[in-house]
C-alpha cells in the first residue's frame, strides 16, 4: 500500500461514511432504507457493513471530495467520478444507488458495488478497474471471512453481494462473493491457499447453474474438493432465506452438500435420458473428472452412486479410470 493507494482508500472511506449517514439518518435515505429493511437486512447489518445511499445528485461525491482537499482527477482515477469526454468536466459515477463497500484483503474500502433503485440498468454498477480495485485479485467479504474459513477449512462461494451479506447475518461466516461471474487464476490460487474445500452456492436459476458447472469443473481440476448446494425453484440464497426461513437454509447448508461430480452426474443423467450418444459421452466426462478426486472414500462413494444411477457395474466405471500412479493426495 503506497501513498497513492492510501489516497484512493481515504477517499473511499470518506464517501462511504457520507453515503451511510444519508441512508440511515436523512429523509432522502428513508425510501432506500425501508427497501433494505423490507428485504430483511437489519439496521445492525447495514451499520456493520457501512451500506449507504448515493443521493440523486450529479455532484454530491464531487463536492465531498473537493471539500476534503482531494482533486477531481484523483477521484476520477479512484473510480468515484466519471468524465465528460467532450468538455472534460467531472460528475458523480454513482447516483441514486445503494452503495455496498468492497474491502480489499487488508480490510480497506477500495470500491463499491452499487444497486440501482429505480430499475435503471445496469442493476449493479461497480467501481471500474483502478490501481487498488483489481477484480481478479478481490473476493467480496474475504477479509471478514478469512478466520472462519481457516477454522472450518471450507469456503462457501456465492454470486450475489447481498446474498453474502444476508447469510453473514445468520452468523455463517465462511462466505465469500465472486466479483462478477468469472473466477480468475488469482482467485483460484487464493482459494487454494485458504482451504481444501469449496462449496458453490450460486443462484438456482439457469445462469447460476451454468456458472456452477463451469466454475466447479475449474476448481476441481485445480485440486480443490468441490461441493455444490443447489437451491430449489430458481432462488438465490437471499430469496431462499426470505421464502423458506433461516432454519430451512441452515438445514441445506448442513445436509445438502453434494460433491461436484455427484451434482454433475444428476444433471447429465437428466439430459441424456433419451440420448444414448450423450449418455456414453457423459460417462466419459464423469470418469475423466473422477481422476481429480483425491479422497478415496469420496471417490468410492461417487463410483457407487454413478453405477446405481447410470445402471452400470462399478467395475465398468473403474475400468474407464486411468491407472493411478503415485498421485498426490
Ligand atoms: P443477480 O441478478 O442475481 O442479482 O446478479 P442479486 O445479487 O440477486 O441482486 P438482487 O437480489 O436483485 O438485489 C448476481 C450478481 O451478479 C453481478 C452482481 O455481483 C450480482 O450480485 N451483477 C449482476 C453485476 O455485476 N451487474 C449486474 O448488472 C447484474
Ligand atoms: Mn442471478
Ligand atoms: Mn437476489
Ligand atoms: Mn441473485
Ligand atoms: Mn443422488
Amino acid at each position: 500500500v503506497d501513498d497513492d493507494d492510501m489516497q484512493f482508500i481515504k477517499m473511499h472511506e470518506h464517501v462511504s461514511d457520507l453515503f451511510h449517514h444519508i441512508l440511515m439518518h436523512t429523509n432522502e435515505g428513508s425510501e432506500a432504507l425501508n427497501y433494505l429493511l423490507d428485504r430483511g437486512f437489519s439496521s445492525e447489518l447495514l451499520k456493520k457493513e457501512k451500506i449507504g445511499l448515493a443521493p440523486k445528485m450529479s455532484s454530491f461525491t464531487k463536492n465531498a471530495i473537493l471539500e476534503k482537499g482531494f482533486t477531481e482527477e484523483a477521484a476520477y482515477s479512484a473510480g468515484l467520478l466519471s468524465r465528460n469526454e467532450t468538455n472534460f468536466s467531472y460528475y458523480d459515477r454513482f447516483v441514486n444507488r445503494i452503495m455496498i463497500p468492497i474491502k480489499n484483503h487488508q480490510n480497506y474500502i477500495v470500491g463499491f458495488t452499487a444497486r440501482s433503485l429505480d430499475g435503471s440498468e445496469p442493476k449493479y454498477l461497480n467501481t471500474p478497474e483502478t490501481k487498488v480495485f483489481q477484480k481478479r485479485h478481490l473476493m467480496f467479504n474475504l477479509s471478514d471471512a478469512r478466520k472462519s474459513i481457516r477454522n472450518q477449512d471450507e469456503i462457501i462461494l456465492m454470486e450475489g453481494h447481498l446474498d453474502v451479506l444476508k447469510v453473514k447475518s445468520l452468523n455463517i461466516e465462511n462466505i465469500v462473493g465472486l466479483m462478477g461471474t468469472a473466477l480468475s487464476e488469482e482467485n483460484i490460487n487464493l482459494l487454494n491457499r485458504l482451504a481444501s474445500n469449496v462449496t458453490l452456492m450460486f443462484d438456482g436459476d439457469g445462469a447460476g447453474q451454468r456458472a456452477t458447472v463451469d466454475i466447479g469443473e475449474t476448481l476441481l481440476k485445480h485440486g480443490l474438493n468441490t461441493f455444490v448446494i443447489q437451491l430449489p425453484g430458481g432462488m438465490d440464497p437471499d430469496e431462499y432465506i426470505e421464502n423458506s426461513g433461516e432454519e430451512s437454509f441452515r438445514y441445506l447448508v448442513k445436509n445438502e452438500k453434494r460433491h461436484y461430480i455427484h451434482f454433475l452426474a444428476e444433471k447429465l443423467l437428466n439430459e441424456s435420458m433419451h440420448n444414448d450418444l450423450a449418455f456414453s459421452q457423459n460417462i466419459n466426462t464423469l470418469t475423466d473428472l473422477l481422476t481429480y478426486v483425491n479422497d478415496d472414500a469420496i471417490r468410492t462413494r461417487l463410483i457407487q452412486h454413478i453405477s446405481e444411477r447410470y445402471g452400470m457395474d462399478k467395475s465398468q466405471i473403474e475400468s474407464k479410470l486411468p491407472v493411478r500412479t503415485s498421485q498426490k493426495r
